[in-house]
């Protein structure tokens, strides 16, 4: 069976953008493939975290995950915290790629370069070995990620090649994939960029979490153009193929469809802001039933931990032992009979 990994990083909070071009698919995915699903806390570490903020935020962002649909029964749900080989597998990583390939990181030039004379992280520039970590750790054939991971999933298969080549097979090669459905989200009040987490409490980002009354503020407060026509044209119209685009996405139907009979913007921001609150109510309804009770996260956690484990500690053993290192319990004879 296939199997798919992803992980999302515990910083801000959930968005409208997040659910409709990702989590929805992990929630689909879990159904057709072995799915691996990762709360990726240590890459949260890249930047500087408070402590006690992120433990909240990767507390929430799984009880988000679970309250959108995905099922620890069905998947494996973890903090990669949990499982410690993510951060023994990255050691190996980076000493297999090399410092040219990961200069070449355009999310480490972009990050670094706006950081400018500030603080920028070892963390930061090894960043795409700890994801190559986390992918090859579980033999992983598909990893669903947004455009902007191509990169690093890229990085991730030479890495895994080279490896395989100097000490014999070892990694499943894997491969990106991006959802052909769904949208991409942009933000409300400036549509020719991505709805982010950056955003948080900004007008232009549907959060989560946002009650009906917040959700239907913002999108009479989305900006569209001064023509008065509804159609789908990203180029020409980028406010209303959003509106289009969401609207569609949280009614299962194309941009395209979901523009028909529409011919004035109030009405389309009404009903997509309608869309958006039914799409999103059993969600936040299932998310304060998970918050009652926060001990079977715990549990819920621990064991997609110890599931994850399963998987991860035989190919870290066998990446350690294909490299070279001395295992710990191996008789002289075995060592010297390789010597
Ligand atoms: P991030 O919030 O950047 O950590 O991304 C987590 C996941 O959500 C990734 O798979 C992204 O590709 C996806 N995602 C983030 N923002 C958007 C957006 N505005 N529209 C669609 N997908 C998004
Ligand atoms: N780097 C990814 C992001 O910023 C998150 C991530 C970490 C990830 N490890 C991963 C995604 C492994 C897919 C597979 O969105």
């Amino acid at each position: 069976m296939t199997r798919v990994f992803s992980g999302i990083k515990p910083t801000g909070n959930v968005h409208l953008g997040n659910v409709l071009g990702a989590l929805v698919h992990w929630v689909d995915d879990q159904h057709r493939a072995d799915s691996i699903y990762c709360v990726v806390d240590l890459h949260a570490l890249t930047v500087q975290q408070d402590p006690a903020e992120l433990r909240q935020t990767t507390f929430r962002l799984a009880q988000a995950l679970l309250a959108i649909g995905l099922d620890p029964s069905v998947c494996t749900l973890f903090v990669q915290s949990h499982v410690h080989e993510h951060a023994e597998l990255a050691w190996l990583m980076e000493c297999t790629a090399s410092h040219g390939e990961l200069s070449r990181m355009t999310q480490f030039k972009d990050k670094s370069t706006k950081a400018g004379q500030g603080f920028v992280s070892g963390g930061l520039f090894t960043y795409p070995a700890l994801m190559a970590a986390d992918i090859l750790l579980y033999d992983t054939n598909q990893v669903p990620v947004g455009d902007d991971q191509r990169q690093h999933v890229e990085l991730t298969r030479d890495v895994a090649e080279r490896f395989n080549s100097r000490y014999g097979p070892t990694f499943v090669i894997p491969e990106a994939t991006f959802p052909t459905t769904g949208a991409r989200v942009m933000d409300l009040q400036d549509p020719t960029s991505k709805m982010s987490k950056s955003q948080d409490h900004a007008p232009g980002t549907i959060l989560l979490l946002d009650e009906p009354k917040t959700i239907e503020k913002k999108f009479k407060r989305a900006v569209t153009d001064t023509e008065s026509e509804v159609r789908f044209d990203l180029a020409a119209k980028p406010g209303v193929s959003n509106l289009l685009s969401i609207l569609g996405a949280a009614t299962g139907r194309t941009p395209e469809q979901a523009a028909v009979g529409y011919t004035q913007y109030g009405p389309l921001k009404a009903d997509t802001a309608a869309a958006v609150i039914e799409r999103l109510a059993p969600i936040q309804a299932r998310y304060a039933e998970l918050g009652r009770d926060p001990s079977e996260l715990t549990r819920t956690l621990a064991a997609g931990a110890a599931k994850a484990t399963e998987i991860a500690a035989p190919t870290l053993a066998r990446a350690q032992a294909n490299i070279g290192l001395l295992p710990p319990n191996s008789s002289t004879s075995v060592v010297v009979g390789v010597l």
